[in-house]
């Protein structure tokens, strides 16, 4: 195993609040695995990237206690700017990610490289390859904050990719996509997990998670209550509890469970959906 991010008993609290936004956190995250955060608004999704990124405390201050390691290190022995290199961090509200310094989309996605001292060709040719893979080479000669959200979404995707980070923590990049602009989305970060990145995603989506994140964890009022394979914990009806949807296809295996099929555990990829269909209809 190569534990690449670690919380040991984590707990911090924003500047001036009451209550902690996460407590008590502790899990160890391995290098290349696809991992989904759950959990309902305010769970402390957000703020758990904000943790791993180092800008909490950081940048937002208030107080940590536990360690959060990134490679080993606590993100407070990090110097300002060696956690950039390694830590891509996709905001949750697109809007935020957008520099305001350039005047097109081509510019943006190089920004970023041009900041780390790239060489001019190789920004342009690395520039071109990360427009095509998030389909936005079209908008290259754009404004920025002329783009749709949905567009904004996918250039904040692609000026961080852009920049090969080893971890990607990406907080909700489909809230504002259809759901074709969402599939394709999954499908970039497939790509990633395929370079071996590790890959911290959340995302409300869980038919989604169910195809392609390998671990849940699932977040409420600041714990982590709950953290397995997306085939066991997406199946489990307690989710509900937490204020988290099961995948279409684990509602459906659970009602064909309670109708007397003998299922081991509902199925929540399609794949595993298809085959429990199969048997029900061939024990019928
Ligand atoms: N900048 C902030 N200052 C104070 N409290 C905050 C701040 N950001 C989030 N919180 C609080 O921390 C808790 C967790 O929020 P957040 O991490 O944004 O949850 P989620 O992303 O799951 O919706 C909430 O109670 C929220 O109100
Ligand atoms: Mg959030």
């Amino acid at each position: 195993m190569d534990t690449v991010i670690e919380l040991k008993n984590v707990g911090y609290s924003y500047p001036l609040t009451d209550n902690p936004a996460i407590q008590d956190m502790s899990f160890s995250l391995e290098r290349g695995g696809f991992y989904g955060v759950v959990g309902k608004n305010g769970s402390g999704k957000t703020t758990l990237c904000a943790l791993i990124r180092g800008f909490a405390p950081n940048f937002y201050k208030g107080t940590l206690t536990g360690s959060v390691l990134i490679h080993g290190k606590p993100t407070v022995d990090y110097e300002p700017g060696e956690l950039s290199l390694r830590i891509g961090y996709v905001f949750q509200n697109p809007f935020n990610q957008i520099s305001g310094v350039k005047d097109t989309v081509f510019e943006e996605v190089a920004f970023g490289l041009e900041n780390f001292g790239v060489p001019v060709e190789e920004i342009e040719r690395r520039v071109i390859e990360i427009m095509e893979l998030t389909s936005i080479t079209a908008l290259a000669e754009k404004n920025p904050f002329e783009l749709s959200g949905g567009q904004q979404q996918r250039l904040a995707l692609a000026s961080i990719i852009v920049l090969k980070p080893d971890i990607l923590i990406i907080d909700e990049p489909t809230s504002q996509l259809d759901p074709e602009g969402t599939e394709s989305v999954f499908e970039i970060i497939k790509t990633m997990k395929k370079e071996k990145k590790t890959i911290l995603l959340v995302e409300h989506k869980v038919d989604l998670l169910a195809e392609y994140a390998d671990v849940i964890l699932v977040l409420d009022e600041g714990r982590l209550v709950r953290m397995g394979p997306s085939d066991e914990v997406l199946a489990d009806e307690r989710l509900i509890d937490y204020g988290v949807q099961l995948p279409q296809t684990a509602q459906l295996g659970n009602a064909l469970i309670r109708q007397g099929l003998s299922l081991e555990r509902p199925p929540v990829t399609e794949e595993q959906a298809v085959a429990a269909l199969r048997r029900f209809v061939e024990v019928r």
